[in-house]
């Protein structure tokens, strides 16, 4: 299937000058979404994992049906203020601002192999904070898979040391 095709973009969102890679238009047909749901579980089969981690918002969209897919359980990375139990934290840099992603404390443990997982790979500050939470509850990182990788943000060079799969890439 062309994923790609699948995919709006929309100039100057969230600010001028951002070209947005909307893929709403991909989830909302039934058949491009459940095609591209089991690709990415078909790219990350031969990984060895305990767990899978995703970002809010976007990357639960993926994360939750590649778990469900896989049988394996699923740690969500939120927003601040969102988690109710206590949580370990790290901030970081997006395209356009800044954010911070949370975890349960011990939701991950030392020695867990967990694969990383998002909608979008930009700039690559999101997953580096996801890699640093893992990082953080010594869990290891068995890979990272997103929907779409943006080219030319210098994403995939943040992720130099980790095994990434990708189904679009985009320029
Ligand atoms: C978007 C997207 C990725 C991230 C990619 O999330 O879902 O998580 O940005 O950009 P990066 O590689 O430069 O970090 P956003 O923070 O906009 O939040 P949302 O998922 O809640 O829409
Ligand atoms: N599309 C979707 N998500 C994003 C983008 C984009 O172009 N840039 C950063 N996150």
């Amino acid at each position: 299937m062309d994923f790609a095709n699948k995919i709006r973009l929309i100039k100057d969102f969230p600010k001028p000058g951002v070209n947005f890679r909307d893929i709403t238009t991909l989830l909302q047909d039934g058949q491009a979404f459940k095609a591209a749901v089991d690709a990415m579980t078909q790219a990350c089969a031969d990984m060895e994992i305990d767990l899978i981690a995703c970002p809010e918002a976007r990357g639960f969209v993926l994360g939750a049906p590649l778990a469900y897919n896989m049988g394996k359980g699923l740690v969500l990375f939120r927003k601040p203020g969102k988690l109710p139990g206590k949580t370990i934290k790290h901030s970081y840099q997006l395209e356009y601002g800044m954010d911070s992603l949370e975890m349960h404390e011990g939701a991950i443990l030392p020695g867990q192999k967990v694969l990383l997982v998002d909608d979008v790979l930009a700039t690559g500050g999101t997953v580096a904070a996801g890699v640093e939470l893992i990082k953080q509850s010594g869990g290891q990182v068995a890979g990272v898979a997103f929907l779409m990788e943006l080219l030319g943000l210098g994403g995939r060079e943040k992720l130099r040391d980790h095994r990434v799969i990708s189904l679009i890439k985009c320029d």
